[in-house]
Formats: C-alpha cells, structure tokens, sequence
C-alpha cells in the first residue's frame, strides 16, 4: 500500500546551501529558487531567519523572502527564537519552522539551549503564530541518532514529537540529522507516529551520508508517509553536526519514485537546470546518482 503521489519538500536553498563558507550571492540563491518553482516545487524551505554571526549564509533571509517567486503553495523559513520569529513577521511569509534536537548536547551547540529550554521559549510563540494564521512546521532533528550522544531512545522523540503537537503545530519533519537511520528504525517511529498523531501533517528529512536515505524513504512510505524533504543536488548539511554531509538528493528521490509509478509533479530536466544555476557558486561537487549518471561527474 505506497502512497499514488509524494509531496517533495525542497530545502536546498535553506539545508543546502546554509553550510557553504563562501557567500553566495543573493541574486543566484533568487535564480535557484525560481527554477526549483518551475521545476514543479510546490513547498519549500527558502531561508533561515538565525543570528547572521552563527550562519552568515543565512544573512540575506529578509531579500530572499521579499525576492521569492509567485505560485508557491508553502514558502517555507526557519526561525529558531522569539527574534527570529519576530523578524519573520516583517516580512510576506506565512509559514514558519522551528527547529528543536532530541538530543540536548545537539541543541545546545545549535541553539544554545537545552530542548527544554527551546520548548519552553517555542510553545507561547507558536500560540501567537497560529493565532495569526501562520501554517507552522516543527523541524525535529537528532530523531534516531545524535552526533554528541550517539543512539537516541525512540520514546524521546515520540514525547518531543507529541509535545509539538499539543502545541499547536501543523507539521511534523522527522530528521536524521547525521543519515545514521535505518530503514528498520525509520519504520518503526513512523508507524508509532502515524498511530499516535493522526491529525498532523508528518514529513521525512533524511540525510544520505551513509547512502540509506531511499530505503529509508521505502520504509516511511511502507509506513503511511507521503511527505519528504530533499535537497536539490544532494547539497547540504547543518553546520554544528559534526558528519551531517548532504540530504537526500531531490533528483534521486524523484528518479526512484516516478520510476515506481508515484508521481511528484517534478520535471527532473527543470530539476537538473536549476542544480546547475547553483553549482559554480558551491564548495563542493554534485553527488547525485541521477546527476552523475545524466549530466556529468
Ligand atoms: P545566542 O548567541 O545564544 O543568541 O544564539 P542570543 O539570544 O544570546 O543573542 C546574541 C545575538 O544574536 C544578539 O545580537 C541577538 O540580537 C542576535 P547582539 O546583541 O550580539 O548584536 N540574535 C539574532 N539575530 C538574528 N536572528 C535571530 C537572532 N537571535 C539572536 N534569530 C541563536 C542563539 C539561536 C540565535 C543561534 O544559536 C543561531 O542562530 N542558531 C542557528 C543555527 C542554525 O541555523 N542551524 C542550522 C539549521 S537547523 C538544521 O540544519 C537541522 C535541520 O535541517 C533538520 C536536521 O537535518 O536535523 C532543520
Ligand atoms: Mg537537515
């Protein structure tokens, strides 16, 4: 029983670019989303609204939002704090992610508090969000595995993922922060959370570091979900994961899935032009299976 569609989350101009050294400008970051829309993107994570001294890539967000494309159903920013959700609002964007590690020492060196804290700061914020009518998306990373404190225990996650709910969010994004999951693991807190949290929107982000981000994608499905978040290009990683190398390429996900007869809405040539728009502007090579074996090494 897989899903007859799959609704692709882009988070390549976010996830994918937000560890890259080097600035890109913001004009490129601009061309890369509009081609990723025309492509037949429909969500996607635009930028981060995070202090510009932690992730000085990020620090554009405000003319990226104001600069992104007509047509989009979701334009998506991260916001890790009451500032950031605060800067959020002066902006057109209607659609926010928090994001909160299961595992504290993760949080900590990303956030700079612990998951408690986080939680405590983020529930009010997202009564206010919800309030205005903000679509609010919870962004939970180290789900499975943490590079500080190694396994993380699946009854954790599932209470974080609960204590989101209970607050009010719209969405759930399971991450693998570190591509440490397997398909086994990944199947078995997607049937929990299926069963417990029926009425939220719940969406896979794997990482392919360990090159298990499709099975693990087979397994969600085999488990009920039909939302993944991937990464044009492969590109991609969190700055304080020490490990976290790209996510799951968008163009490998769509490859497999139209190849199974699930349809995703996206043009994998569009795909391919919008990688490369971006790719003299980022530090590292394409590692795509799809992009190797179509476009070149
Ligand atoms: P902090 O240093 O504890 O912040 O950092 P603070 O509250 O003490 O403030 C210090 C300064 O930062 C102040 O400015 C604040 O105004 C400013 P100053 O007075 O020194 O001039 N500040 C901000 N500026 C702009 N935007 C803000 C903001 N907040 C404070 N929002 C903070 C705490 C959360 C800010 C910092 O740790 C941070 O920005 N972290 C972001 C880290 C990040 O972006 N990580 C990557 C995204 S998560 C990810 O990739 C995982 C995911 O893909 C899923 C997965 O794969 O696991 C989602
Ligand atoms: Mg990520």
């Amino acid at each position: 029983n897989l899903p007859g569609n799959v609704t692709i989350i882009e988070v390549g101009p976010r996830d994918g670019l937000q560890n890259e050294k080097g600035f890109i400008p913001t004009e490129v970051k601009k061309q890369f989303i509009g081609a990723l829309r025309d492509a037949g993107i429909w969500e996607m994570e635009l930028t981060s609204f995070v202090s510009p001294k932690w992730v000085p890539q990020m620090a554009d967000a405000a003319e990226i939002v104001s600069g992104s494309p007509e047509g989009l159903l979701r334009s998506i920013v991260l916001a890790p704090n009451k500032k950031g959700i605060e800067r959020v609002q002066e902006t057109s964007c209607k659609a926010v992610a928090v994001f909160v590690g299961v595992s504290n020492t993760f949080n900590k060196k990303n956030i700079n508090k612990t998951t408690a804290e986080s939680m405590d700061e983020l529930r009010p914020l997202i009564g206010e969000l919800k309030a205005k009518g903000y679509f609010v998306r919870a962004c939970i990373s180290t789900a499975w595995h943490c590079p500080y404190e190694g396994k993380i225990s699946e009854e954790d996650t599932l209470r974080l993922c609960s204590d989101f709910a209970e607050s009010g969010v719209d969405e759930l994004s399971v991450a693998d922060t570190i591509g440490m999951a397997v398909p086994t693991e990944a199947y078995s807190l997607f049937a929990k959370l299926k069963a417990c949290l029926p009425e939220i929107l719940l969406t896979a982000h794997f990482h392919d570091t360990r090159k298990l981000a499709l099975a693990n994608i087979l397994a969600s499905m085999q488990a009920g979900i039909d939302r993944f978040d991937s990464s044009a290009g492969g590109l991609g990683g969190c700055p304080f994961a020490p490990g976290a190398t790209g996510n799951v390429a968008t163009e490998d996900v769509v490859y497999m899935l139209e190849r199974m007869g699930i349809e995703t809405g996206i043009s994998l040539e569009k795909l391919m032009g919008a990688v490369e728009l971006v790719r003299p502007h980022v530090s590292r090579s394409i590692e795509s299976m799809y992009y190797k074996m179509h476009i070149g090494a």
